[in-house]
Order: structure tokens, then sequence, then C-alpha cells
């Protein structure tokens, strides 16, 4: 029995020596993360300059934060949305962005930021060709609709 005990600590003792020794080399050894090239962005920060957090992008760009928001945001609007081209009572936003939409009265409009925002906050201002203006106004805070936004330039 007290032989067992006494295994019992000395295989205690090596483990915590090795843990302690462990985190001893990893503080020794230097961290290899911006020595390259230094003055210039770390490699993370190239690979992904869109989703860096807090930073605004630019036009055109996607803020994948925000697109992530606005896809759970989402979730009210699918009933009549679909994200894959299939045909619902609504338009699909598939390819939505940024392409030609023919309107009620003959205009033709892209489907640029503004005119999603429109659509969304004041959705009998702007009728698509072919559908009923059945799409209700759903009084979504401007932050949402933003997110929203966001999510449909995601869906190509
Ligand atoms: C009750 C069904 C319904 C719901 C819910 C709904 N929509 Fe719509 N939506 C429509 C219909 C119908 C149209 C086409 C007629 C129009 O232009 O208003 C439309 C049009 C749009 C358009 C313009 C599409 C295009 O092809 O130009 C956008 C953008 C849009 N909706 C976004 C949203 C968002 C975002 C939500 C949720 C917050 C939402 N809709 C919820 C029915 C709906």
């Amino acid at each position: 029995m007290v032989r067992r005990d006494l295994v019992l600590v000395v295989v205690l003792s090596i483990a915590a020596i090795m843990l302690f020794s462990v985190r001893v080399e990893g503080q020794g050894t230097p961290t290899p993360v911006a020595s390259p090239g230094s003055g210039t962005a770390t490699a993370a920060q190239k690979a992904s300059p869109i989703a860096s957090p807090g930073a605004t992008p630019m036009a055109g760009e996607v803020d994948l934060a925000a697109a992530e928001r606005g896809k759970n945001a989402a979730a009210v609007c699918l009933a009549c949305h679909s994200t894959d081209g299939s045909q619902m009572v609504g338009p699909t936003w598939k390819g939505l962005y940024m392409s030609e939409v023919e309107l009620e009265d003959g205009r033709k409009v892209i489907a640029d930021e503004a005119y999603l925002h429109k659509a969304i906050v004041d959705p009998m201002a702007e009728i698509v060709k072919g559908y009923p203006p059945s799409m209700p106004p759903l009084g979504l805070p401007e932050d949402q609709v933003k997110d929203l936004i966001e999510y449909i330039k995601t869906l190509k």
C-alpha cells in the first residue's frame, strides 16, 4: 500500500517537472511573429484584409462579421426569399447584389447598397417587376439593415 503511494508521488513529481520545463522552454523561445519584413503587415493581416475586426471595409468589400450577423437576422426574411436561386414569394437573393433589377414601373436599376437599403426599409417605394407588392415594412434598426445588406452581398 505504502509502495503504491510512493510510486504515485514519484509519477506525479515527474509530470510536474515536465510541465514546468515545457513552460520554461516556451518562455525562452522567441515568438517569430513580426520578424519577417518587420514594418510590414503580418501574414495574418495580409491573408484576410476584409475580415480584420474593427476595420471599416472599403466600398464593394464585404464586412464578414456584419454578414454573419445579417445571416442570423435574415431568418424572418427567408419565409419569402431564397438564398439559392429558388423561386419564392419574393425574388431570390442569390446573385442579387450589383445585378440589374427591372422594376414594375419599367425602370432598370443596379442593386447596389443604396438600392438594397431602400428595398428593405421602404419596400413599397420600388417594386420588382413580376412580384406582388407584398413585402411588409419590418421596422428593423439601422445596424441590422446594414448587416442584412452585407449578408446579401455574400450571396453570389
Ligand atoms: C412576406 C414576404 C416577405 C418578407 C417577410 C420579406 N420580403 Fe423582401 N420582398 C418580398 C417581395 C414580394 C419582394 C418583391 C416586391 C418588392 O420589390 O417589394 C421583396 C423584395 C425585396 C428586395 C428587393 C429584391 C430585388 O430582387 O430587387 C430585398 C433586398 C428584400 N426584399 C429584402 C428583404 C429583407 C432583408 C427581409 C427581412 C428583413 C425581407 N425582404 C422580408 C417579400 C418579402
